[in-house]
């Protein structure tokens, strides 16, 4: 589908965020793992979230669905069945990384696969560690999907630095590290989201600058009934639209504010931005407000590399935010951004070029010379098939001249079904 976006005629409005992609799928996968039932209000609707409930009900997993509310018994850690077919993860990194991490340390016999662009992304930084804990799996090309999953002889305790700061990385060893005897202990030094050790309540403690979360057959597993919050990785489109556009003003209600996801809030309001939280509460164990946006003008920023887990989905439209400030941004040390749904430093840079943005693409980042009064070119722009890029780039087109055309528009379902239902919504009167 090419979607036109027509020049806003205002910025302005209040809006729901959808609920969150990474906390919707694991409540589901929690709830699954857990022996008690669960009642999940507010599960996303999205295209990934659904791949990990297709999954677990091929698994055995009783999942009822009425709406945005899920119910799930679960079977506990030695409840699942043998799939009678590959499970299907969608474009779904997370439900593939997690659900492995789960079926490797359970030793079930399955074949994990995914579309076309899942299947192009590296698995082995999973495979590595999963098969040091004396869990069977393999991949084509021992690196990538469709992965196949054996029975295992008990899973070894491991201590695991990771090597790069992935949640998904992280939760995969921690969840098979749940059928182990023994505390696996995972040993991050650089924070990424720390959903799965705050969900399943893991214990953890200081290590020098970093910590050390542990987990093993003696944790118990909270059943996961809560209201999803809504996905601060959405928001963070409208963080950047009400920045970026003359006299805009928006709320978004319910935005999930964990801080090991809002790296870009801050990184947003150091550059200038004007932005204030109400109604603050908390969904389950997580944090949630209402965030109200204004206009600004914002400066730019030389983005610490230590930040980039932080704020790894919102690069892309961090990168629309910087063609706007008043000078040179530089991002590094985000190289990983080249291994999501698709090469995003090289879309983003193919985007921002196209509309006549002065950047320069780096091996890890890119440098971007923003300008208040840049006018993005009216362009046809190719989201390849990745619902970040097309968000970022119609972000970047309510500040065009004239209409402009996103190829592959429909992939938005992934994360944000209805963004352009709210793109019209805020944007035309
Ligand atoms: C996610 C973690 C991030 C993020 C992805 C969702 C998660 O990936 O990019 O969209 O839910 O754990 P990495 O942890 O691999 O960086």
């Amino acid at each position: 589908m090419i979607q036109k976006t027509e020049p806003a005629d205002k910025l302005a409005g209040t809006l729901v965020m959808p609920p969150d992609k990474s906390i919707s799928h694991r409540s589901a996968l929690f709830a699954a793992l857990s022996s008690d039932k669960s009642i999940i209000e507010n599960y996303s609707d999205a295209a990934d979230p659904q791949s990990t409930l297709s999954c677990l009900r091929q698994l055995g997993v009783p999942v009822q669905k009425d709406g945005n509310r899920v119910v799930i018994e679960g079977v506990g850690r030695d409840g699942f069945k043998k799939p009678k077919s590959p499970l299907d993860c969608g474009n779904s990194g997370t439900t593939m990384r997690l659900l492995s991490g789960i079926l490797a340390g359970a030793g079930i016999e399955c074949e994990l696969i995914g579309d076309e662009s899942l299947s192009a992304r590296t698995m082995k930084r999973i495979i590595d560690p999963l098969r040091q804990m004396g869990c069977s799996i393999e991949g084509r090309d021992q690196k990538f999907a469709p992965l196949k999953i054996g029975p295992n002889t008990g899973v070894k305790a491991m201590r695991y630095p990771l090597p790069i700061a992935s949640a998904q990385l992280k939760s995969c060893v921690l969840l098979a590290g749940l059928f182990g005897e023994e505390p696996t202990e995972v040993v991050e030094m650089v924070p990424s989201r720390d959903h799965t050790e705050r969900l399943l309540n893991l214990k953890s403690e200081s290590y020098g600058t970093g910590k050390i979360i542990r987990s093993s057959k003696s944790d118990r597993l909270p059943a996961q009934s809560y209201v999803v919050p809504g996905d601060f990785s959405a928001a963070a489109f409208w963080l950047v639209a009400g920045s970026i556009y003359p006299e805009a003003e928006l709320k978004l209600q319910k935005v999930g504010i964990n801080p090991s996801r809002t790296g870009a809030y801050h990184i947003l309001e150091d550059m200038g931005a004007d932005f204030s939280k109400s109604n603050n509460g908390f969904a389950g164990r997580e944090p949630v407000a209402d965030i109200r946006i204004k206009s600004a003008q914002l400066s730019p920023i030389k983005l610490d590399p230590k930040l980039i887990p932080n704020c790894i989905d919102e690069l892309p439209v961090l990168m629309v935010a910087m063609c706007f400030a008043s000078g040179k941004s530089v991002i590094s040390g985000a190289e990983e951004l080249r291994h999501k749904e698709t090469d995003r430093l090289s879309a983003m840079a193919e985007i921002l070029s196209s509309a006549g943005a002065e950047i320069e693409l780096q091996k890890d980042g890119m440098i971007i010379y923003g300008d208040p009064d840049f006018t993005p070119r009216p362009s046809r722009f190719n989201s390849y098939h990745d619902h970040r890029m097309a968000m970022a780039a119609a972000v970047l087109s309510i500040r065009s001249s004239g209409i402009c055309e996103i190829e592959g528009a429909e992939c938005t379902s992934i994360s944000y079904p209805e963004f352009w239902t709210h793109l019209h919504k805020l944007t035309q009167s």
